[in-house]
């Protein structure tokens, strides 16, 4: 791999994380599947030689649970959504140029490999390590068999996550209190032997490779705090059935987190095998070459969910096994519907199919949910917000340059009327094509996008500003040649993007070749001297027609609801294969049985603060430093409520601080204090009335 810009001399691969082939898709999903698609088509305008590869993750328990309570095989239950899966896809124009699965052969030859080598290279030891089991089916618990609490957070805790809490990947025998999910069983440890991979051994690379890693700052600053706590090793092997066989063991199989990133090698290399490798090689990208030459451009496109697995155990597998690092890890944000979590129990989603059923074009939601907001950030989803973006930046910008330059082009000329480019129009196209490289060189596919917008923008305000329709065929031929050049390059830019209505806006201006495959250079080629009447590339969402959607989600929400209550056993139901799902704000934390003294609340020095000034940290996702008055001096807080707060909205903001919190250090920022707020949103206490800064709170 280098770190040149794009496009570079070495192929490269973009690839997504991969669904469990466990539940319907939704826009959850499809948020990282477009952002991952737009980048591999932007790259390839580039002129990059990509390939863009997924699959599906067929194994992991929350598969087997499910399918056994469905009463079919695990492979038959996975297989049926891999298909599914499959089709959908290409239906939101998301085109993977191989899309395999876990299961296959391919993966289970190389997963059985790489796993080989691990060992050979010693960095496989075998342990006994506490199994959860239930005693009375005397079966094995492994992972989402078995809930309890979390040991670092409290917080209830399903199998290998702390997916309520603090996130956290939970090994084998962690989970305090376990209870089975087969059976309610409550659950006990047993001493099992299994494998562990040495990861801690491998913190000096990892730190290293976190260095050189591109792609959101999330997926480096998470993973240097991790090894800064000291990496644990990682069990790699289960006590279950489904999976693919741990080599030369019958009773257990490899976790499901060792095959799955190894798909992605594979998937790469039933594509090289399809189209040859003259034409694609796989081993250039994912082999190192003899003299430890990393090979390709390796992309992953991930929810900011996976982060650790993609950030240490993956490329920890790479490095012992000989395969290229990743050149970059791009996490995107979690999903919200109207403000609040996406709740697939609760049918809060917006599902791919329910969307294709409304007969909505898939370019749409892909220039929604990529273009909305920065790779990294939560993005809300709401039909108002999406009627918006349609009607204002699609329909009354891009559609409606594209349609009144080429209908005046063809009305008046036919085509392209014979005249120089003017250069400020060529100019204007070269920014917009720089803008466009930029953004893909900084792995933002939303300022991607915004090249093209803003490219239509500039037409509009050009043909405005020139009024062709007032000037005689000879005057406005200029001025229409250089509106269909800018027709025919914001038609280039915006393929990534809408590559559906891109095809339809090539038709029209006459483009030879095809859309998908020309690169940024076609933005500056002639247009054709002849083309036919253009149609309007989009529609307008009507009021009603939002009215319909927010009402039928609103029912869906409700019913969902009182099903719930209805048939409420005071267990939660299944949500764990949502990578998106970010639901807890509906529930209250229960009340805490241990009271405390007066002198132990007396022990806190709470104090009415002034925020001075906000700004963010850098590098950090979420922190902010913030500089509070609290009377007899300031202080400087780091709190995190970057992405949850107009940051410069904040000064002259009464607060309530804990002002004998002990120091702590975060991104080597000085903390002292803790500024106190609620709730998921970071909503800042404060006071009302005239309590100064300084005033201690009782
Ligand atoms: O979290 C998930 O949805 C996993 N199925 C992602 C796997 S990505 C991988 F292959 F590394
Ligand atoms: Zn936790």
């Amino acid at each position: 791999m280098s770190h040149d810009d794009f496009p570079t001399e070495q192929p490269a691969v973009v690839t997504c994380g991969l669904p469990y082939a466990n539940g319907d898709l939704h826009v959850g999903h499809l948020r990282s599947y477009t952002a991952g698609d737009v980048l591999s088509r932007s790259l390839r305008k580039l002129g990059q030689q990509t390939a863009f590869v997924c699959g599906s993750d067929m194994h992991g328990t929350p598969i087997a649970v499910n399918a056994d309570e469905e009463g079919v095989s695990p492979e038959a239950f996975a297989t049926q959504y891999h298909e599914q899966y499959r089709e959908t896809f290409p239906q939101f124009n998301v085109e993977f140029d191989n899309y395999g699965h876990t299961h296959d052969e391919t993966n289970t030859e190389l997963t059985q490999s790489i796993v080989e080598t691990l060992e050979d290279e010693g960095y496989v030891y075998e342990k006994e390590i506490k199994v959860a089991w239930d005693p009375i089916e005397d079966q094995p618990l492994p992972d989402r068999y078995v809930e309890g609490t979390c040991p670092y957070c409290g917080e209830h805790a399903r199998g290998d996550e702390c997916d309520e809490g603090c996130g956290r990947h939970l090994e084998p025998g962690e989970i305090e209190d376990p209870v089975s999910t087969r059976t309610g069983n409550p659950a006990e440890y047993r001493e099992q032997p299994h494998r562990f991979f040495e990861v801690s051994e491998l913190s000096e690379y990892l730190s290293g490779f976190l260095d050189r890693l591109e792609g959101t700052s999330n997926a480096r600053n998470q993973p240097r705090e991790w090894i800064e706590s000291g990496l644990e090793d990682w069990c790699i092997t289960r006590d279950l059935d489904w999976g693919i066989d741990y080599p030369g063991e019958e009773d257990l199989v490899l976790y499901v987190w060792v095959d799955a990133p190894i798909e992605y090698i594979s998937s790469t290399k039933q594509y090289s095998e399809r189209v040859g490798a003259d034409e694609y090689d796989w081993e250039q990208v994912w082999r190192e070459t003899e003299s430890g030459e990393a090979g390709g451009e390796v992309v992953h496109v991930i929810g900011r969910d996976i982060i650790q697995h993609h950030t240490i155990f993956w490329p920890a597998m790479l490095e012992v096994a000989g395969y290229s690092e990743p050149r970059a890890v791009c996490a995107t944000g979690f999903v919200t519907i109207n403000g609040k979590g996406l709740s697939t129990s609760r049918n809060r989603a917006i599902w791919a199919q329910e969307y294709l059923d409304e007969g909505f074009h898939p370019d749409l939601l892909r220039y929604y949910l990529t273009t909305m907001g920065g790779f990294q950030q939560d993005l809300d989803f709401s039909w108002d917000r999406f009627q918006e973006r349609v009607n204002g930046e699609l329909v009354g910008t891009v559609g409606n340059f594209l349609y009144r330059s080429l209908l005046f082009a063809y009305r008046n000329f036919g085509g392209t009327p014979e005249a120089e480019l003017s250069a400020e129009v060529e100019e204007r196209i070269e920014q917009a094509v720089d803008d466009f490289s930029a953004a893909v060189n900084e792995y933002e596919v939303r300022k991607a996008g915004d090249a093209a917008v803003k490219l239509a923008q500039f037409g509009n305000e050009y043909i405005q500003r020139n009024e062709p329709w007032k000037l005689d065929d000879d005057e406005a031929a200029p001025v229409i040649r250089d509106c269909v050049q800018l027709a025919k390059a914001v038609t280039v830019l915006i393929e990534p993007v809408a590559p559906g209505k891109a095809e339809a806006a090539w038709a029209q201006v006459g483009g030879e070749a095809d859309v998908h495959d020309v690169t940024l250079d076609a933005a500056f080629e002639p247009p054709a001297a002849t083309f036919d009447e253009p149609a309007e590339l989009f529609e307008q969402v009507e009021d009603e027609r939002v009215e319909e959607l927010n009402g039928k989600l609103a029912e869906r929400v409700a019913e969902a609801a009182s099903d719930d209550d209805a048939d409420d056993d005071g267990t939660e139901s299944d949500e764990s294969t949502d990578a998106d799902e970010a639901d807890v704000s509906d529930e209250l934390e229960p009340l805490l049985e241990d009271r405390i003294g007066f002198d132990d609340f007396e022990a806190l020095d709470i104090r009415v603060g002034r925020i001075e000034s906000a700004e963010p940290v850098e590098d950090a996702d979420k922190l902010a430093k913030l500089a509070v008055d609290i009377g007899v001096e300031t202080r400087q807080v780091v709190a995190g409520i970057k992405q949850l707060h107009d940051l410069d909205a904040l000064p002259g903001t009464k607060v309530v601080l804990l002002a004998n919190m002990e120091k702590a250090e975060l991104f080597g920022i000085e903390s002292n204090g803790m500024v106190l707020a609620a709730g998921e949103q970071a909503d800042l206490l404060t006071t009302h009335d005239d309590a100064e800064p300084g005033t201690k709170v009782r």
